[in-house]
C-alpha cells in the first residue's frame, strides 16, 4: 500500500514535525490561555488539532473537536457543538451527555433538518447556543477536569451575524475551566476575527504559526518511508523536496505519485519523478483553474510576477499608475493565503502553493 497519504487529516504517526507547535498549544491551555491556529490550506492544521487533542487527552483534559466549516447561522453553530460533544465524549461522560442533552432547549429535528427555531442574538441565559456554548462548565462541574475545545475553520463563524460576540460572551467565562485552539485557513478572516480592535475576539487568543517543513524533517520521513516499503526514492528526492517547498499537502501528493510510478525493489530515477510531476500537476490543475478564474485582472498580474519571481512587482508596462491596484491586489491575494510574505524572492512573495506556482510558470495550460 502507497504509504503517502495526502488527502484528509491523517493521524499522528504520518505528521512530521510540529511537535514545537502542538506542545505550544498544550502550555497554553495548561496556562488557562486560548491558541489560535492561522495557517493555509492544507497544511495539517485539523491533523495538529486532532494531535493536540489526543495529547492532552494522555494528559488528563476532556477534548472536544468542533468543525465549523459551512456554518450559515447561529442554529447551525449551536447543532454542530451539540452533535461534536455527542459523537466524542466516551465513557460515562458519553452516557452523562445522553441524558443531559435531553434537558438542552432543542436546535435541530431528530434525523431530519433543522426546525426553524430562532436563536436570539441576545444570547440569554435559556439560550440554544449559549447552553452548547456553556457545555465544559458542566463537564469540568461534574468531574473536575479541565476541557480543551478545539473550533476548526472559525472564520465561518463570520457567516452568521453577531456570531463572534456571542461566543466570546460566553467563553469569556471558563476561566480555568476550559481553553480553546481558533483554526481557520483564511488568514484574512482569522486577522479580522481576532487582530481587529473593533472585533469581540480581539487579542484572545496568542497566535501559533504554521510554518513550511523543512526539508530535512521531510526528506527523512519520505525517504523513510520508501525504504520500509521496500522501494528507494532514490534521485527523486532532491527535485521533489525543491518543488514542493515545504508544503506539505504538497510534499505528500508528489511523494505518492514518486512512490506509484517506481518499481518494488528499485529506486527512483529520473524520468520517474518527470511523470510523477505530470501527474501531480494534471491532479490540480482544475484547482488552479477555479482560483484562476475568480481572479481580478490586477490579482493574476501579481500572482503570475510571484511564481515568476519577477523584479518589479509593482511597475506597469504602461508607467505606474496602475501600481496602487498592483499593491491592493498582492494584500488581498495575501488575505486569501495565495501569497505570503517571504523575504528571499525578489518579489517579497511566494506562492503558497507550489504547484499553482508550477502551472503558472507553465504558461497556465487548460489541460
Ligand atoms: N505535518 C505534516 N506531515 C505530513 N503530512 C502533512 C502534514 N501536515 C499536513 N500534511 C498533509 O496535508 C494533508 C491535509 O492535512 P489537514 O487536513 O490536516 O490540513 P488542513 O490544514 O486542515 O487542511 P484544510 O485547509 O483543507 O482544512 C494531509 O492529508 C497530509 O497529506
Ligand atoms: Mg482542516
Amino acid at each position: 500500500m502507497n504509504p503517502f497519504r495526502y488527502s484528509d487529516p491523517i493521524p499522528v504517526e504520518d505528521l512530521v514535525d510540529r511537535e514545537v507547535e502542538r506542545q505550544e498549544m498544550i502550555d497554553l491551555a495548561w496556562s488557562a490561555n486560548n491558541a489560535r491556529l492561522a495557517a493555509p490550506r492544507r497544511y495539517g492544521k485539523t491533523s495538529l488539532l486532532k494531535a493536540t487533542l489526543a495529547k492532552a487527552a494522555d494528559e488528563g483534559w476532556t477534548t472536544v473537536y468542533v468543525d465549523f466549516f459551512g456554518v450559515l447561522d447561529l442554529t447551525d453553530i449551536a447543532s454542530r457543538i451539540e452533535t461534536a460533544y455527542s459523537e466524542q465524549l466516551t465513557g460515562r461522560l458519553r452516557q452523562w451527555f445522553t441524558s443531559l442533552r435531553r434537558t438542552l432547549r432543542p436546535v435541530a429535528r431528530v434525523g431530519g433538518g433543522p426546525v426553524s427555531l430562532e436563536v436570539s442574538t441576545s444570547a440569554g441565559p435559556g439560550d440554544p447556543l449559549t447552553e452548547r456554548l456553556n457545555l465544559p462548565l458542566r463537564l469540568h462541574e461534574r468531574d473536575g477536569r479541565r476541557v480543551l475545545v478545539a473550533f476548526d475553520e472559525f472564520q465561518d463563524v463570520l457567516t452568521a451575524a453577531n456570531a463572534d460576540a456571542i461566543i466570546r460572551s460566553q467563553i469569556q467565562h471558563h476561566g480555568t475551566a476550559a481553553s480553546y485552539i481558533f483554526a481557520g485557513s483564511q488568514v484574512g478572516m482569522m486577522e479580522e476575527l481576532f487582530a481587529d480592535k473593533r472585533r469581540a475576539f480581539y487579542a484572545q487568543a496568542r497566535p501559533v504559526a504554521l510554518p513550511p517543513l523543512s526539508a530535512l524533517d521531510l526528506g527523512e520521513f519520505i525517504a523513510g518511508r520508501f525504504t520500509a516499503t521496500g522501494k528507494d526514492v532514490g534521485v527523486g528526492l532532491g527535485p521533489l523536496l525543491d518543488t514542493a517547498a515545504g508544503h506539505p499537502q504538497r510534499a505528500m501528493l508528489l511523494a505518492h505519485e514518486l512512490w506509484t510510478v517506481t518499481p518494488s525493489g528499485s529506486a527512483a530515477d529520473e524520468e520517474a519523478w518527470v511523470s510523477a510531476l505530470a501527474v501531480a500537476l494534471a491532479a490540480t490543475r482544475e484547482e488552479a483553474k477555479t482560483i484562476w478564474t475568480h481572479l481580478s485582472g490586477a490579482e493574476r498580474q501579481v500572482l503570475t510576477a510571484v511564481a515568476e519571481n519577477r523584479a518589479g512587482l509593482y511597475s506597469t508596462a504602461s508607467g505606474s499608475s496602475r501600481g496602487g491596484s498592483r499593491q491592493r491586489a498582492a494584500q488581498s491575494l495575501v488575505a486569501a493565503s495565495e501569497i505570503t510574505l517571504d523575504p528571499n524572492t525578489r518579489t517579497g512573495y511566494r506562492v503558497v502553493d507550489p504547484l499553482l506556482a508550477e502551472w503558472l510558470r507553465l504558461g497556465r495550460p487548460t489541460q
